[in-house]
């Protein structure tokens, strides 16, 4: 008997990538497992049918590639009506934003499947190779600096030509996690002068080792910012205002602006407000990359790119999504990665530990059973 994996193609509207790649086709074929993957699945990220097939995958409609499959493979959670026929007990493997779209699991667990989360990755050294959200934020982030460039009507880099000099273009980096750091080295590389600043006073370091310049906030009660797992914690009012303080003095002297800003579990903080808009110069462009998340900047709207004070807000949705053939590829490795360090040589579904099982499992034997959606 060998395991049965099913790719489905993405319903969620704007959704490019795929949860597998050839690369990862040939290797689950490696393990022993059988790859189905429905027609077009790849098709937005660059890979054809064809490709697949190559790599040993059996292609496909909807209903043929969920028959009998033992693991389905997402990207974002399939719609549960979409998933008729597959059966009782099928492993869904994606991103499925488990506060977000609590009733969608709620339905996984009716219909017996098993779900997993793999944003509840716990972040564990063994576990790095199977996060997916510091693979896609990485990209998210160098993705937010060229969307800030192609609205800039400027220059980033300094440009000392016959007609004159260009100035270099001052790029601050709010939010220092994955997506900040990879957002600091993208402007640096493009030849920005480039500052940044966290909540979290670790990452001070980090700043200051890719070549830019810590704005942090000194003396106030507290400042560490760290909580569980590396993320940041809610920070006093006192930090709050001092933070408002030292950034309004900053932000007026910005060109552009990148927030990254994410507190787990949480709306994304405050980090601008209007009148900090009002501050910087017209023409100046802010990309907020908590959008979906609730955003960082007063007036972002999510799937637009709107103009405050002459300041244009960035405010895409999904921007992993937007490099979907490189995101893909990461994302499809993630899942490799997870599944294959639980493989059952004996053909059998993978065998989870309990710190990552427990950790990802929202339901098993049609019952939501994750602890963090029981409290
Ligand atoms: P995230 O996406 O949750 O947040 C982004 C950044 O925003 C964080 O650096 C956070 O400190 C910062 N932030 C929150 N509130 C803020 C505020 N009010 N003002 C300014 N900044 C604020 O974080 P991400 O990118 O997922 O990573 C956080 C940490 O986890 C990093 O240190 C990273 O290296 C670590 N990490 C560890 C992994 C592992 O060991 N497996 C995997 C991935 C990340």
């Amino acid at each position: 008997m060998s395991v049965r994996i099913a790719v489905v193609k993405e319903s969620t509207a704007g959704e490019k990538r795929v949860s597998a790649t050839p690369e990862t086709v040939k290797k689950f074929a490696g393990l022993g497992a059988e790859v189905a993957v429905e027609s077009g699945a790849g098709s937005s990220a660059s890979i054809s049918d064809q490709a697949y097939a190559d790599a040993g995958a059996k292609l496909g409609d909807r209903a043929s590639v969920l028959k009998d499959a033992d693991i389905i493979l997402g990207v974002q959670g399939p719609d549960p009506d979409s998933l008729k026929g597959a059966k009782k007990g099928a492993w869904i493997v994606a991103g499925l934003n488990p506060f977000g779209e609590r009733a969608r699991v709620d339905a996984y667990a009716a219909a017996g499947f098993e779900a997993l989360a793999m944003e509840l990755m716990p972040r564990i050294t063994r576990a790095q190779s199977m996060d997916i959200l510091s693979s896609q934020s990485n990209l998210s982030g160098y993705k937010a600096v060229l969307d800030a460039a192609s609205e800039y009507g400027r220059a980033f880099p300094m440009m000392m030509t016959a007609a004159g000099t260009v100035s270099a273009a001052r790029v601050f980096i709010m939010g220092v996690g994955v997506a900040g750091l990879q957002a600091i080295a993208t402007a640096r590389r493009l030849g920005a002068q480039v500052s940044a600043t966290d909540v979290r006073s670790a990452t001070k370091e980090q700043i200051q080792s890719l070549g830019a310049k810590p704005i942090f906030v000194e003396n106030v009660a507290g400042i560490e910012g760290e909580g569980s797992g590396g993320y940041a914690t809610e920070m006093s009012p006192e930090y709050q205002k001092a933070q408002a303080e030292l950034v309004s003095a900053h932000i007026a002297k910005q060109d552009i602006v990148i927030t990254t800003a994410l507190i787990p579990g949480r709306p994304a903080p405050r980090l601008i407000s209007d009148a900090q808009i009002a501050s910087m110069r017209p023409g100046s462009v802010i990309v907020d990359l908590a959008v979906e998340q609730g955003g960082n900047v007063e007036g972002a709207k999510a799937g637009e790119v709107v103009e405050i004070h002459g300041v244009k807000i960035v405010g895409h949705r999904n921007v992993p999504s937007r490099l979907a053939a490189d995101t893909s590829a990461l994302f499809s490795r993630n899942l490799f990665n997870f599944l294959s360090a639980f493989w059952d040589k004996d053909g059998g579904l993978p065998q989870l530990d309990d710190e990552i099982g427990g950790a990802i499992r929202l339901t098993q034997n049609g019952k939501v059973v994750n602890p963090r959606l029981l409290s």
